[in-house]
């Protein structure tokens, strides 16, 4: 499968956000990876709406936005609004709602994506594995950037990549947490295909670094 990096701004220079951005488009890098978080979710509190309008017109990324944040049906349609092309949103928030919320992201022309934190078990994903677009594994706690990889990740992802192999599936796998140039590959072979890179990609030169990614 084709590898995808999708930046994460969390680790922008916000004071120069839309010349890293255009950094990024120049790059081999597809996505950006926008973490909107609650302070409820998890305990820090990102950025939202008014941010991500701003940047809308200045990009053609596709822009990946991961909510973590309680009860995301309530802001789908902000976030579409917004200029999301995908929405992922934790299992763990939606709860009974889960299939509820990615028909609603559907009905709003977005993609949908559906994570589960490190703690979250790979076959809590398969009632929704059919209506999801990309299966996000998280490879550290959400809530911070530069964290390091969780080492159990790398079965959870191999999991995720069978179980969705056994239903016939091609849908992407997304990890997102302390990935570098030392492990991408072992995410890769273990079956992710969308790399979510924070630290990695920020720290230093911008395009330099996602071509180390691409491999
Ligand atoms: C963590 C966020 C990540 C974060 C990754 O909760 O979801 O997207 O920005 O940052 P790095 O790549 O630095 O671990
Ligand atoms: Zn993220």
């Amino acid at each position: 499968m084709k590898t995808i990096i999708s930046p994460s701004i969390l680790a922008a220079d916000f004071s120069i956000l839309g010349q890293q951005i255009q950094e990024i488009e120049k790059s081999g890098a597809e996505y950006l990876h926008i973490d909107v978080m609650d302070g409820v979710f998890v305990p820090s509190i990102s950025f939202g709406m008014p941010v991500i309008a701003s940047i809308r017109p200045k990009t053609a990324l596709f822009f990946d936005v991961h909510l973590m944040i309680v009860e995301p049906i309530r802001y789908v349609e902000t976030f579409v609004k917004c200029g999301a092309d995908m929405i992922t949103f934790h299992l763990e928030a939606a709860g009974e709602r889960t299939a509820e919320t990615i028909d609603r992201i559907h009905g709003l022309g977005c993609k949908a994506g559906l994570s589960i934190k490190p703690d979250t078990p790979v076959a809590a994903l398969k009632p929704y594995i059919r209506q999801t677009d990309m299966i996000l594994i998280m490879t550290v706690e959400p809530g911070f950037g530069g964290q390091k990889y969780i080492e159990a990740s790398t079965e959870k992802i191999r999991e995720t990549r069978r179980l969705l192999e056994e239903y016939g599936l091609q849908t992407d796998v997304q990890v997102d947490g302390g990935i570098t140039t030392g492990n991408v590959s072992i995410v890769k072979e273990a079956g992710a295909n969308v790399i979510v890179a924070g630290s990695a990609v920020f720290r230093g030169n911008i395009g330099e670094n996602i071509d180390k990614l691409l491999g």
